[in-house]
């Protein structure tokens, strides 16, 4: 399914002795070739402000509370929030995201693709100009 969604991981364990959580190619939208970590981010911290050309992830809050704004082509906003580490959010390409931290959060993210600066939308008026590009595809 390629839109914007939360995927719930089995989680092994007990209150008393703490959990597990696995996350393996074989029950994953894509194979993971990259992993990524953010930790020391500032509560309030606002990050992102990008969109990817191919990049999927998949983004876990492994503590803490990490809330998401995307944006798909057709302008259309969706909110996401992470506070359970057993919880990823998949990202398909092409969504604009901002993303606010809190409690502490530390971001684990897996990737389909190796880092590749190329990849990235950086500039959002690059991405309003894909999103008019997309409305006359779509309208055609
Ligand atoms: P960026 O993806 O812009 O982070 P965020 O969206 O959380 O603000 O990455 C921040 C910096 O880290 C940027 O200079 C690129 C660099 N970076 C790498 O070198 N390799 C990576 O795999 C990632 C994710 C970032």
């Amino acid at each position: 399914m390629s839109v914007p969604h939360l995927i719930e991981f089995a989680k092994t364990g007990s209150a008393e002795l703490g959990f597990i959580t696995v996350a393996q190619n074989s029950e994953l939208p894509f194979e993971i070739k990259r992993v990524y970590w953010t930790y020391d981010t500032p509560d309030s911290v606002v990050r992102g402000h990008h969109a990817h050309h191919d990049l999927e992830q998949i983004i876990f809050a492994t503590s803490g509370r990490i809330e998401f704004d995307l944006e798909n082509l057709r302008g259309e906003n969706q909110k996401f929030i992470l506070d359970s580490p057993n919880v990823g959010l998949y990202i398909p390409k092409l969504y604009w995201r901002t993303i606010m931290f809190s409690h502490q959060a530390v971001l684990m993210c897996l990737t389909s693709q190796e880092y590749i600066e190329e990849d990235y939308i950086r500039s959002y008026t690059d991405f309003e100009n894909m999103k008019s590009l997309h409305k006359i595809t779509e309208s055609k």
